[in-house]
């Protein structure tokens, strides 16, 4: 369950995606767990792929890094071949949940209207999204950037309330930008933010967006540039893929903070 003080804190969650086997990821787990045992003022989640979750599970047990899955159906049980309800991520001790991962939006064709219902369905079992929003190449330069931000976030936030002890993040990732090297400028990120809290602003109070509400960044983020996008409001923390697959690396990338 969420810890009240989390939202407090700056995230660096680790996406691993497809990228690792189950026991290259405990290791890696193992790795990061020794080295990252004290860390005020920053929470550190790890997101492994689903068979891996339950053994990395058990590594960050009792330590200060979370856990996090990177996908969630919207049902809470019954007849969906390959599928993992919020209900069993929570019993395997995970915190947070990415949900509408441009990567998902594109190869399996998650709408709005999915992403929408994975997001209520893990509020419902006390876990944090992570939804993540982002434009294409094609729609930025069409000029679309800050429209296709808002009716992301509006869309998969219908119908959503947090309860005093919910939390939500907002990840916004740049889709020309994940894995390409190449962060994008802070002011652009920090500009994006903005647009995404005004958005918020219509469906939370201000009061819940400042307690219960992350914004952080994601896209080619490593030890260079980390702490620009961590420490300037409203950014809150990163999502970090490529360069969460090196103990060393991470390591080094969290100690920037
Ligand atoms: P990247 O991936 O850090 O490798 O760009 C980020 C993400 O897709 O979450």
């Amino acid at each position: 369950m969420n810890s009240k003080s989390s939202a407090n804190k700056s995230l660096v969650l680790a996406n691993w995606k497809m990228n690792l086997s189950a026991s290259q990821s405990v290791n890696l787990a193992k790795a990061i767990a020794k080295s990252l045992s004290r860390l005020p003022g920053v929470e550190v989640g790890l997101c492994p792929t689903f068979p891996a979750l339950a053994a990395v599970g058990q590594v960050v047990k009792g330590k200060s890094i979370a856990l996090g899955a990177q996908d969630v159906f919207w049902k809470a049980a019954g007849p969906y071949t390959g599928e993992v309800s919020a209900a069993v991520l929570r019993e395997l001790g995970v915190k947070y949940v990415i949900v509408g991962h441009s990567e998902r939006r594109q190869y399996l064709k998650e709408t709005d209207i999915m992403i929408q219902q994975k997001i209520l369905a893990t509020l419902e079992q006390g876990l944090t999204p992570v939804l993540c929003v982002g434009e294409t190449f094609a729609e930025r330069q069409a000029g679309q950037k800050d429209m296709v931000i808002m009716r992301q976030v509006t869309a998969a936030l219908k119908g959503a309330t947090l309860a005093p002890k919910l939390e939500l993040v907002i990840a916004y990732e740049p889709v020309w930008v994940i894995g390409s090297g190449q962060a994008v400028e802070l002011s652009e990120a920090v500009h994006t933010a903005q647009v995404i809290r005004q958005a918020l602003m219509d469906i939370f109070s201000p009061a819940m967006i400042e307690k219960q509400v992350r914004i952080i960044y994601g896209g080619s983020v490593d030890p260079t540039n980390v702490a620009a996008f961590v420490k300037q409001s409203p950014l809150r923390g990163v999502l970090v893929g490529g360069a969460s697959l090196e103990a060393k690396k991470f390591i080094d990338l969290v100690r920037q903070l």
